[in-house]
């Protein structure tokens, strides 16, 4: 409703400054505790997110819908099947014409050219909410379940990635560049992250980010171990292939037991049990992925604070 110049898109991790990723998480940590004691807190009274999604999602959708209207907000959803995206409506129109109705819009969608051209022509915020190549909210709330659960200093942790190098990983490794925290991967041949992606990162960070085939290198004396889905949306094809690809990469108790003795394990979610994780491992003492999840409501509280300066 108010359009800017400049609005603050997010739609890598690497639109951020070190000092910025920071702020967000310790804000979400702030606003998380302020929900806690039951306090109101309606800065965005008055406001309207628009939520654009081509993909399917729980935790995403949901804990930015709540978190919008917990801030005192309003949200509408727009799935791109009812828009006229559908019938060929140039991205640049459809970014104008929302900009005059929104504060924000936040977008789920396949190429990450799709939200740089928004982003382009929007004058609000555009928040990326996952696209092929990035889900950059998802590692933020996933950098603050680690600080909660270990400490604050990412510098002095180590950072397991085992299975795809996909776009999660490449959030990952984007924020392991931006704060300097050793980050190891281990994907499959063929199933490696992006190049640049990776060589920009390691340039940049003190800490090593390393690339490897074993797992079990990746995940020796690890204090985080991440794992994702082997088949991400849209390469549902490629299912049955990758299962037998990527049986190896299994984050299970014989990988467990290589990391240090109180590791914890993250998982974005949704899990495939006995895929690329098994069900004792996500039931299990190591688990924070219900934490995890539920810290993208307080970090997405953030984002949105931040991105239309409420
Ligand atoms: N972690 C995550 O992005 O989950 P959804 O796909 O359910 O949004
Ligand atoms: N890599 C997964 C993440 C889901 C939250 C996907 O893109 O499907």
């Amino acid at each position: 409703m108010k359009e800017s110049p400049n609005p603050r898109h997010y739609l890598t991790v690497s639109d951020l400054a070190s000092d910025e990723i920071l702020f967000l998480i310790s804000r979400a940590l702030k606003l998380k505790n302020r929900y806690k004691s039951g306090q109101p807190y309606r800065p965005a009274i008055g406001k309207i997110i628009g939520l654009l999604f081509e993909k399917p999602s729980t935790r995403t959708r949901i804990s930015f819908e709540t978190a919008m209207l917990q801030l005192g907000g309003n949200v509408t959803f727009l799935s791109s099947r009812d828009l006229q995206l559908r019938r060929g409506e140039p991205l640049k129109d459809t970014a104008r014409v929302l900009s005059r109705y929104l504060d924000c819009l936040v977008v789920r969608t396949f190429g990450q050219e799709v939200v740089d051209e928004l982003s382009r022509w929007s004058g609000i915020p555009v928040i990326n909410g996952l696209t092929d190549q990035h889900h950059p909210c998802q590692v933020l709330s996933d950098i603050m379940t680690v600080m909660e659960h270990k400490h604050e200093d990412m510098k002095a942790l180590k950072v397991a990635w085992v299975g795809d190098g996909n776009n999660v990983a490449h959030s990952w490794i984007q924020a392991a560049g931006r704060l300097g925290f050793a980050l190891a991967l281990a994907c499959p041949e063929g199933y490696e992250p992006d190049k640049e992606i990776l060589n920009r990162a390691q340039a940049e960070s003190a800490a090593p980010i390393t690339l490897t085939t074993d797992p079990k290198e990746a995940v020796e004396s690890a204090d985080v171990i991440n794992a994702d889905v082997w088949a991400s949306m849209g390469q549902e094809e490629e299912a049955s292939k990758r299962r037998k690809i990527f049986a190896p990469y299994q984050i299970n108790d014989a990988l467990l037991a290589k990391a240090k003795t109180d590791a914890i394990v993250l998982h974005c979610l949704p899990a495939h049990r006995e895929e690329e994780i098994s069900e004792e491992v996500l039931e299990g003492p190591h688990s924070v992925v219900w934490d995890q999840a539920e810290n993208k409501m307080h970090l997405h509280k953030a984002v949105l604070e931040w991105a239309m300066e409420l």
